[in-house]
């Protein structure tokens, strides 16, 4: 395992991620939890971040530096290079001028990190001050025009430092530096794989629950699934989740999940139908953070009125993943949250006396749909597009009325059913519908109509922070917009949104 120390780099996630992908585990610590951590998991390496941070500013993160005598591989990259160096007795200077971009790295030695990498490559840099001189027992690595010590090292004290960003893809031999450090430099093994994690983590909530009952809150996303598949593995119809079918889903999505996970998994759900008890709340409801609260507050009673009847229940069991938990533990405010979340149930487990169980706290997105597979959710589940919580709400734009939401499932449908057929769906963020709140004329047959709009949203995406509309080909959309006017009453006219994010947001409210 690998320790990555937190200093508020906008790239820790990446880090993480790179080192994952090479099938070494890793876990992300804040500077205060540091040794801590170290000293319980006897980590192969530790990596510290790069940050925004000068090392000579006041109330700039810090570790204990005798995390350097403890004979593990260190790797600094930027901020946490220059901390090392100023730790270990080097000199950093605030540089006149900021590196920023590209730069060629010239490499000296092409052992240790950069065993097998080209000489001259090219890196991504990102910082303020600079090296001006190494520790005793350090040597320079690599330079750039502008830095003698674009990298340095300590071979015997198995210390590295890299000025520049190997996590970042405009860091092309990156991946590569990095392979290094895990395998040839900490002797790291590849054995974290979804298989492995699986068996673990089935241990672990047998360990955690022992013979008590659990409560899930299912949303119908990938991973409320995951973890209810997982959980009923490890302790069968001890688990019962809780599906709060809210008026505001997709057409058949509630049956869909019946069908799955209780016909097929065999897991013991609760279906609460309260599709009126949130449509009388959202009566008159125009404004979109309005509509949030509201559902989330309807929400929360109905969840916690069925909770309340499962007797002797202990614990509650949720999704979280790792970028929420790395948010929510970074002591520097990490990026902003990816996903706004309505289905924030974080107040029952106090008021209930429930402990909670995140058995997906260490894992991110991709590797919750890789356990998905793992552990047999079918792949329709698994390969879900993210669907937000407060649903078609936040895409009735204006007024939700029953007959409006009816009409937008529909539109849906035809939309979701051609993205299928043209294979889209995985590679798409998301494609959804949004109704809009105007109406305009058309003509049909004879007749004058005068009829709903709906706008269609289909949009690239890592991880939401920013997309793209996505350039579905016009044979396609051509088909989607026909499909829409002539099979779904009360639609007569159909717009594609070419907004991208920013400015724009993925949903339209
Ligand atoms: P925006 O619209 O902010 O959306 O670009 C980014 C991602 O978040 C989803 N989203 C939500 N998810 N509750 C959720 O659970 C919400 O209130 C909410 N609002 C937006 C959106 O679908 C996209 O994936």
């Amino acid at each position: 395992m690998i320790i990555i120390i937190d200093f508020g780099s906008q790239y820790n996630q990446l880090i993480a991620r790179r080192v994952r992908e090479n099938h070494v585990y890793c876990q992300i610590e804040t500077p205060a939890a540091a040794l801590e951590a170290i000293r319980r998991h006897s980590p192969q390496g530790v990596i510290l971040s790069g940050g925004p941070s000068s090392i000579y500013e006041a109330g700039s993160p810090k570790i204990d530096p005798s995390l350097f005598d403890l004979g593990i591989p260190v790797l600094g990259i930027c901020y946490g290079m220059q901390f090392m160096t100023a730790a270990l007795g080097g000199r950093v200077e605030r540089a006149r001028r900021r590196e920023y971009g590209f730069a060629e790295l010239s490499i000296k030695s092409a052992r240790g990190l950069f065993h097998g990498i080209d000489r001259t490559t090219t890196c991504w840099m990102s910082h303020g001050d600079s090296i001006k001189k190494l520790p005793r027992g350090f040597k320079a690595t690599a330079s750039t025009a502008n830095t003698a010590f674009a990298a340095a090292c300590d071979d015997r004290r198995r210390l590295y430092g890299v000025q520049f960003h190997p996590e970042v893809d405009h860091t092309p031999l990156g991946r590569a530096m990095l392979k290094n450090f895990l395998f040839g430099i900490c002797g790291c093994k590849r054995s974290w794989t979804m298989k492995s994690f699986a068996k673990e983590a089935v241990a672990e909530i047998r360990r955690t629950v022992g013979d008590k009952k659990v409560i899930l809150g299912l949303s119908g996303g990938v991973d409320s699934s995951v973890a209810a598949v997982l959980i009923h593995q490890s302790i069968g119809k001890r688990l019962t989740c809780i599906f709060v079918d809210n008026g505001l889903l997709r057409k058949n999505e509630a049956a869909q999940l019946k069908q799955t996970l209780r016909q097929q998994l065999q897991i013991n759900i609760r279906f609460v139908n309260a599709a009126a008890l949130f449509l009388k709340a959202l009566r008159g409801v125009t404004d979109p953070e309005r509509k949030r609260k509201i559902i989330g507050r309807v929400f929360m009673q109905v969840f916690e009125a069925e909770a309340r009847k499962i007797k002797g229940a202990e614990f509650l069991a949720q999704g979280t993943l790792y970028p929420d938990v790395i948010e929510s533990i970074s002591a520097f405010g990490g990026p902003s949250s990816v996903i706004k979340s309505h289905h924030n149930v974080g107040g029952l487990p106090k008021r209930m006396r429930l402990k909670l169980v995140e058995p997906l706290r260490y894992l991110f997105k991709d590797e919750v749909r890789s356990l998905g597979e793992q552990i047999g959710l079918p792949e329709d589940l698994v390969w879900r597009q993210p669907f937000p919580g407060p649903g078609l709400a936040i895409r009735v734009i204006g007024e939700i009325t029953a007959r409006r939401l009816q009409i937008l499932r529909n539109v849906d449908e035809v939309l979701l059913e051609e993205i299928g057929t043209e294979g889209l769906t995985q590679k798409l963020w998301q494609s959804f519908a949004v109704l809009l709140p105007i109406k305009s004329v058309g003509v049909m047959g004879d007749a004058r109509t005068y009829e709903n709009i709906a706008a269609i949203r289909a949009v690239t995406s890592r991880d939401a922070m920013t997309a793209d509309w996505a350039r579905l080909p016009h044979e396609v959309l051509a088909r989607i917009s026909n499909r829409i006017i002539n099979e779904v009453d009360g639609v007569n006219r159909v717009v594609y949104d070419i907004s991208s994010k920013p400015p724009s947001t993925i949903e339209w409210e």
